[in-house]
């Protein structure tokens, strides 16, 4: 890697798990990623298991995320989560703007970007999900999508404007550069849980052409620092193809995280993968 963006690797557990699977899940994992540091771990709990999760790793290295969060810090929101909430859980990212938040529950770029804005704003880091559909994708679009969805959840944000709710972080563990508070995450919608991988040359052309559109959109400084996930079908197997790519500093994996021996390997992989 040229610079000095920290590997990352996010379990999404998705609409996974109760209590007693997670703890069993904790069990295995942590006792398997213990003594690796390289990698920044972490795990994304459906809401319902922030709290015993984040109770469980609140003494090691592994990170807490949420899958969604509301734009408001509060109000007349039935169901809704807000990034007060979830910073009082100890949650350091949160996931915003999946593919199935986007195709099933209708979000629009508008409604991204306002989560995003947040979060930011709360000093939760977001995970914007971006990517291409087939059909997009078969149509020569990729780039299109990828650049309307970067411009609508991002343009206008001042990335790093104080936060009116707490103070910026402060030398030492969580401010290891401007990128940190956000992190992009490559998802091409096909290769989302359909065991069909986007191939690692093409992912990173699209992790370039983000980080190109980071630069535009922010400064080639911040655009260096942010850290850009792939996301479709990660496992072991192919991990490391994807972390040898010079835009791809982690990855965002939804079912091969879910068993804690996979998760716990791909963490030993990126641990000592030096792509
Ligand atoms: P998958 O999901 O690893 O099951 O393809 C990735 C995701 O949706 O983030």
């Amino acid at each position: 890697m040229e610079t000095e963006r920290r590997r990352l690797l996010v379990a999404n557990w998705k609409m996974h798990f109760v209590r007693a699977q997670a703890l069993e899940y904790l069990k295995v994992f942590t006792e398997r990623v213990q003594g690796l540091h390289k990698t920044e771990l972490v795990l994304a709990p459906p809401f319902t298991l922030l709290e015993a999760v984040g109770r469980e790793i609140i003494k090691t290295m592994i990170r807490l995320a949420a899958q969604d969060l509301f734009y408001e810090r509060e109000g007349a929101f039935t169901g809704e989560i807000s990034p007060l909430m979830l910073k009082d859980l100890g949650c350091s990212y949160v996931i915003v703007g999946h593919s199935e938040r986007r195709r099933i529950f209708g979000e629009t770029d508008e409604l991204i970007h306002k989560k995003i804005k947040a979060a930011l704003e709360a000093e939760i880091a977001p995970i914007l999900c971006v990517g291409e559909t087939l059909e997009e994708r078969r149509a020569g679009g990729t780039q299109t999508v990828l650049e309307s969805q970067m411009r609508g959840a991002l343009e206008g944000l001042m990335l790093f404007a104080p936060s009116p709710l707490a103070p910026l972080p402060s030398e030492g563990e969580g401010s290891r550069g401007e990128g940190d508070r956000l992190v992009i995450a490559y998802e091409p919608v096909w290769a989302i849980g359909t065991g069909v991988n986007a191939k690692p040359i093409e992912a990173e052309a699209s992790a370039l052409f983000i980080r190109e559109l980071l630069a535009q959109l922010f400064n080639a400084e911040i655009a260096k620092e942010i850290r850009i996930l792939y996301g479709g079908s990660v496992k072991p197997e192919n991990l490391e193809d994807f972390l040898k790519q010079p835009n791809i500093d982690g990855a965002l994996v939804g079912g091969a995280s879910l068993d804690p021996e996979a998760f716990a390997q791909m963490a030993q992989i990126a641990e000592r993968c030096d792509g």
